[in-house]
């Protein structure tokens, strides 16, 4: 499986944080956004990345990740030129992918659930993972049945649930033929949404609902909501190290 990192967009909701910027090298806490998806790409065991992202960003972006040895992977890099959607994003991994499936993730994406289980038992067909939202509106839509998935829409006026689809998307390599067949959305874009629902159709869409915590980093609040839950999760940590180390101590006095 090969990994696609997808960091489009012009960031208009963080003007001006997003000026000079690109939203996916914005800190969430002590990090920049982009380490948290290609964590779990890493975490995965996924080696191969792909980046791809606008002609005004590709410089910062590979300024700041370079060969990706430093985050153990390999980088290879995309400009998208025209953005025109997450779908055509994803398109232009095709050669990259090399008749591999994908595992893609959008670049502003924070999550706090361990994916690794299923990316690593990913076999074909495609895969999301879904969180309960209280604002579906904003986000593609999937409605579920047990373990079957009767509906995905891109942002709908009338949600038929509150599960979300988050920017976390497993396919296998069917999907570069699916999007060279799609049309563009009423909002011009080629959408990811268009390509989970081919492998609805084909009834060979599985999906994982997430337990804890998914922020898509792409608001003032958003953002400021990752870093205080990236904080907390490192404290934490920090906590846990510090009370062991004092049991230790005890122990041996
Ligand atoms: C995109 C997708 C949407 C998904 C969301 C997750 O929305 O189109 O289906 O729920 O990412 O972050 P956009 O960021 O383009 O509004």
């Amino acid at each position: 499986m090969k990994g696609v990192l997808i960091c489009g967009g012009t960031g208009s909701r963080l003007r001006p944080l997003t000026n000079v910027f690109n939203k996916s090298l914005l800190p969430v806490y002590h990090r920049p956004l982009i380490l948290y998806p290609l964590e779990i790409m890493q975490k995965a065991g996924i080696k191969q990345v792909i980046v791809i992202t606008g002609t005004e960003h590709i410089d910062q972006i590979t300024r700041f990740l370079g060969s990706g040895s430093r985050y153990g992977c390999r980088c290879t890099y995309r400009v998208q030129e025209d953005p025109k959607g997450i779908a055509q994003a994803l398109g232009m991994a095709e050669e990259f992918a090399a008749g591999d499936s994908v595992c893609a993730i959008l670049g502003d994406n924070v999550f706090f659930d361990d994916l690794s289980p299923s990316i690593k038992s990913f076999q074909n067909g495609g895969h999301v993972f879904l969180k309960e939202v209280p604002d579906p509106k904003r986000f593609g839509v999937v409605e579920v049945d047990g373990t079957l998935v009767k509906s995905v829409e891109e942002k709908p006026l009338q949600p038929k649930s509150n599960l979300a689809q988050t920017g976390c998307y497993l396919y296998d390599n069917r999907c570069f033929d699916v999007i060279k067949n799609l049309k563009p959305s009423p909002r011009g874009e080629l959408e990811i949404t268009d390509v989970t629902r081919w492998y609805l159709d084909q009834k060979e869409l599985g999906y994982t609902v997430l337990n804890d915590e998914w922020v898509d980093a792409g608001t003032f609040e958003s953002l400021f909501k990752a870093s205080a839950l990236v904080r907390n999760k490192e404290k934490l940590i920090v906590d846990e190290v510090k009370n062991e180390a004092l049991k230790q101590l005890t122990m041996n006095n």
